[in-house]
């Protein structure tokens, strides 16, 4: 399974997100390549943390806009039960390569109206994707929730009419993500039973039905995309 995080708006959680897919399925004893498709190296500098705090670590490799051309990265990917490729915050070469060699397209998206509304953008840069690749699947993670923080009108729309799922799984605004992090873990080693570390356990095992077409991960209940201006 090929996973990659990818969204143009930066810090909604594309780098928390993979990096915490990682270590969840490493921790699991699956053999896991992490692809840092970033410049800013978020997920190399964990790897690094990790590695120095002698923790296990996925292989990670640092891999550009030619990930998807033959001999990159599906040579290697073979050999690796996940890999997860953690986007850059923009669209582009690196994103499109990335859309050229994904099974999974995931889009974490915040919590507020500006978080949904620019989704749109890359929402396009996927339909154009899978125009050449009917095969890519594509679904939006809801990320950083706070309570019962809301998303607005303008959010609900743009999620509802953009013919994406939305996974059953929202990944809370957790301390614990952001301490597991700089500490080079996962959620699930660092904080078993916090609920972060759930929610990435869940996250997993609904990426993996949804691959598989077990279950239709679409939500559209309006009552957990609530207008936060109601
Ligand atoms: N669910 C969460 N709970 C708490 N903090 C979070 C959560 N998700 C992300 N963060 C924090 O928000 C910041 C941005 O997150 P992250 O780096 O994962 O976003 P990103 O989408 O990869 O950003 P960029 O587009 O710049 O690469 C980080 O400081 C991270 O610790
Ligand atoms: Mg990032």
């Amino acid at each position: 399974m090929i996973v990659a995080l990818t969204g143009q708006k930066g810090g909604v959680g594309k780098s928390t997100t993979a990096i915490n897919l990682a270590a969840a399925a490493l921790a699991r004893g699956k053999k896991v390549l992490l692809v840092d498709a970033d410049p800013q190296a978020t997920a190399r500098t964990w790897g690094e943390v990790a590695a120095e705090n002698g923790h296990e670590t996925p292989t990670v490799v640092a891999m550009g806009s030619n990930m998807h051309k033959p001999g990159q990265l599906a040579a290697v990917a073979a050999g690796y039960d996940l890999v997860v490729i953690d986007c850059p915050p923009r669209h582009g070469d690196i994103q499109r390569s990335a859309l050229m060699i994904a099974d999974i397209a995931v889009l974490p998206c915040g919590p507020s109206a500006a978080d949904a509304w620019a989704l749109a953008g890359t929402l396009e840069v996927i339909s154009e994707a899978r125009t050449l690749r009917d095969e890519l699947r594509a679904c939006i993670l809801l990320t950083r929730k706070q309570g019962r923080t809301a998303l607005g009108k303008g959010a609900r729309n743009v999620l509802e009419s953009s013919g994406i799922p939305v996974l059953k799984t929202e990944l809370g605004q957790r301390i614990a993500y952001q301490e597991a992090i700089a500490a080079g873990l996962g959620v699930t080693k660092y904080a078993p039973r916090d609920p972060a570390a759930k929610e990435i356990v869940s996250l997993f095992a609904e990426l993996e039905r949804f691959l598989h077409g077990e279950e239709a991960p679409v939500r559209h209940d309006p009552q957990s995309v609530v207008c936060a201006a109601e």
